[in-house]
C-alpha cells in the first residue's frame, strides 16, 4: 500500500486543539476552553499573525507579569483599557430600572478601609477642595435602608490614590461608613479630579501606539453592601469633569453623573474647619434586591 501524504492545514491545528478538551469534566470549564481556543485561533488566522508579531506579544504578556505586585495590577489595566471589564459588567448586571447602575472596580481598591463615623473625613492629610458627600441608600420601592456600608475611595489634587502614594497614609482618602436608621450617610471627601491610568508599562505603551490618552474623569469610588440586597460597584463622576466623553477605561454611564455644587466659606452648612472654597455632593443610592454576587469587590466585606 502507497502511504498518501496529506498536509496539514490551519484549521486541522484548530480542530486538535479544540478536541483535546473533549473530555474535560467540568462542563462549563469545557465550554470556555473550546470557545477560547476557537476565537483565539480565528483572531491569529485573521490577522495572519507573523512569528515577530507572536513573539513581540509573549514579550507584552511577560512585561505585564513582571509589572504587577500587590500594588500594582497591570492584568486589569488589559482588561479595562480593551472593554473587557465593562463587558463582563453589562453581561453580569441585568438590574431592574430605577437601581443605581453599576460600574468597574478598578485596581485601586483595597479591602479593609477603616470604619468611620457619619460625617468624618476621609482625608487624612491636604488633598484638594473639600467636598461633603450626603444622601440616603435606598431599596427600589423607596424605602430607607439602614446599616448599609459604602466603603469609599478616591484620588486627590496630586492624582494620587493613596496606594499609589509613598508620601499619603495607608487609610488616607478611603473609609466605610454605615446607614443611619432613616438610610442616610455623610462623609466629607474632596473634589476628585481627572487622573492619567498607570502609563509607564505595557498598557501605557499600547495606549501610545494607538494614539489613545490614558485619561480618567473625576469620580468618587464607592461599593454598597446591604444584607438582601446585591452588592452595587460603581462610580460617581463629576459631571462638568473632563474626560467624560472619552473615558480610557469605558466606565462612564449617564445616569451615573452627578453636579458637584460650588460653595464659599461661610456659606451656610460649611463644614466645621473649612476656611475656602468647597463642594457638596447629593447622592442617592438605589439597591436592587437579591444576595451578594461575591464577586471581587466583596473582598473587603467585614459583615
Ligand atoms: C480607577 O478608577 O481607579 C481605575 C480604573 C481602571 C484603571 C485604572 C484606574
Ligand atoms: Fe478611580
Amino acid at each position: 500500500m502507497r502511504l498518501v501524504s496529506k498536509l496539514t492545514r490551519p484549521e486541522d491545528v484548530t480542530a486538535q486543539a479544540v478536541t483535546s478538551f473533549d473530555a474535560t469534566p467540568d462542563v462549563r470549564l469545557r465550554t470556555i476552553m473550546q470557545s477560547l481556543v476557537r476565537h483565539l485561533h480565528g483572531f491569529v488566522a485573521e490577522v495572519g499573525l507573523t512569528e515577530d508579531e507572536w513573539a513581540a506579544a509573549i514579550r507584552v504578556l511577560t512585561a505585564t507579569g513582571h509589572i504587577t505586585d500587590d500594588k500594582r495590577q497591570e492584568f486589569i489595566l488589559w482588561s479595562d483599557t480593551l472593554g473587557v471589564s465593562m463587558l463582563v459588567d453589562a453581561l453580569a448586571h441585568p438590574l431592574p430600572s430605577g437601581a443605581t447602575e453599576p460600574t468597574i472596580l478598578g485596581p485601586f481598591y483595597v479591602p479593609g478601609s477603616p470604619l468611620r463615623p457619619y460625617g468624618a473625613d476621609i482625608a487624612e492629610q491636604e488633598a484638594g477642595t473639600p467636598a461633603l458627600v450626603q444622601g440616603r441608600v435606598l431599596g427600589l420601592d423607596g424605602a430607607p435602608i439602614a446599616d448599609a456600608e459604602l466603603d469609599v475611595w478616591q484620588n486627590g489634587d496630586n492624582r494620587l490614590y493613596a496606594v499609589q502614594d509613598g508620601d499619603a497614609a495607608d487609610d488616607h482618602l478611603r473609609g466605610r461608613f454605615r446607614t443611619r436608621a432613616d438610610g442616610s450617610f455623610a462623609f466629607r471627601a474632596v473634589r476628585p479630579v481627572p487622573y492619567p491610568i498607570p502609563d509607564d508599562g505595557p498598557v501605557g505603551r499600547m495606549l501610545a501606539a494607538s494614539g489613545r490618552h490614558p485619561w480618567r474623569p473625576a469620580h468618587i469610588h464607592v461599593v454598597v453592601r446591604a444584607a438582601g440586597h446585591k452588592t452595587l460597584t460603581t462610580h460617581i463622576f463629576d459631571m462638568d469633569s473632563a474626560y467624560l466623553d472619552g473615558d480610557t477605561v469605558f466606565a462612564v454611564k449617564p445616569s451615573l453623573l452627578r453636579r458637584f455644587e460650588r460653595h464659599e466659606a461661610g456659606d451656610e452648612g460649611t463644614p466645621e474647619g473649612v476656611e475656602g472654597p468647597w463642594a457638596s455632593l447629593a447622592l442617592d443610592i438605589v439597591l436592587a434586591p437579591g444576595e451578594d454576587d461575591a464577586g471581587v469587590a466583596d473582598r473587603g466585606r467585614t459583615h
